[in-house]
């Protein structure tokens, strides 16, 4: 039986991997930030669900529930980092505090939990860690630019600490999924355009909202199906909007790259003025 530590697991892609994974009938220690928001699942499943009350800035607390539920569990197989959340608004128009608390929640909050989920996993003698990317940690929409700096921080974050722990037995798993239709984008942050802004690029964010083709059990199925497979991806791009735009976005940039080769090889080149 897979047991599976889950944070944000009150709605969304949270919630579903949640529900998928006691369906099958694995267990789940689901955390979050309002555990009763999981009574219902609580009288399904009885003994398999295990929670606590989470809030994945509040890195003491993460270390706390972290110890519990691996000393309540014999082993935790998969430890999903899901929780976040995104910020619209043009980058200088966005309070401070807006910038550090969506960084400590989807960069920080990541970091800090896999520092202190790894020992565990370590011990136990391996296991997976997922980590919920983007699409948007490849690529960008002007009006969200301190999301993908959280992204595309997650981004390099994971891939380095994938080859670290790759030797305890450790796989990480980067998800990257498109637009997925759950309570994400009612839930972002919306900090209206000061007037320089206005009619430009920030002010007309090119995410198509009303048409979202990714399905919240479809990215769920597929991530329970990645992190149990017997050799589970670095990286899994799911939905077709992502990979349409994330395959033709990193083919323009090594394009270019490609056509920069002269300069960059100059570049080795002591400069011994005009
Ligand atoms: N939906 C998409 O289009 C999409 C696309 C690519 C990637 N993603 C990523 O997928 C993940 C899940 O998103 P979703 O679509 O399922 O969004 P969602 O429906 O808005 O759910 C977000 C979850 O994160 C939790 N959360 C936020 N801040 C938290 C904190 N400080 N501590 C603990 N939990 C916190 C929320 O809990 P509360 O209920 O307490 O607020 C909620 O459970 C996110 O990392 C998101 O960036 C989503």
């Amino acid at each position: 039986m897979t047991t599976w530590f889950i944070t944000g697991a009150s709605r969304g892609i949270g919630r579903e991997l949640t529900e998928q994974a006691l369906a099958r009938g694995d267990r789940v220690a689901a955390t979050l930030r309002q555990p009763e928001r999981l009574d219902d699942l609580a009288g399904k499943y009885g003994e398999l669900l295990w929670r606590r009350r989470m809030d994945v800035t509040d890195t003491a607390q993460v270390e706390r529930v972290l110890g519990e539920a691996f000393a309540a569990h014999e082993r935790i197989d998969v430890v999903v980092s899901n929780a976040g959340y995104g910020v619209f608004g043009a980058a200088e128009d966005l309070a401070d505090e807006q910038v550090e608390r969506v960084i400590a929640t989807n960069i920080t909050g990541s970091v800090q939990l896999a520092r202190r989920a790894v020992p565990w996993l370590r011990r136990q003698g391996g296991g997976v860690f997922v980590q919920l990317s983007s699409q948007g940690g490849h690529l960008t929409f002007p009006g969200f630019a301190i999301y993908h700096a959280t992204k595309w921080g997650v981004e390099g974050y994971f891939e380095a600490l994938a080859k670290e722990i790759e030797p305890f037995g450790i796989k990480t798993v980067l998800v990257e999924p498109g637009m997925v239709r759950t309570g994400f984008y009612d839930a972002a942050e919306r900090v209206p355009v000061s007037a320089p802004y206005r009619g430009g690029p920030a002010d007309t964010p090119a995410l198509p909202v009303e048409n979202m083709v990714g399905s919240q059990s479809g990215v769920a199925h597929a991530i329970i199906e990645a992190a149990l497979c017997e050799d589970p991806p670095l990286r899994l791009l799911l939905n077709s909007d992502a990979y349409d735009a994330v395959t033709a976005t990193v083919r323009r940039r090594l394009a270019a790259w490609e056509s920069q080769r002269d300069l960059a090889y100059a570049a080795d080149t002591d400069y011994v003025g005009a």
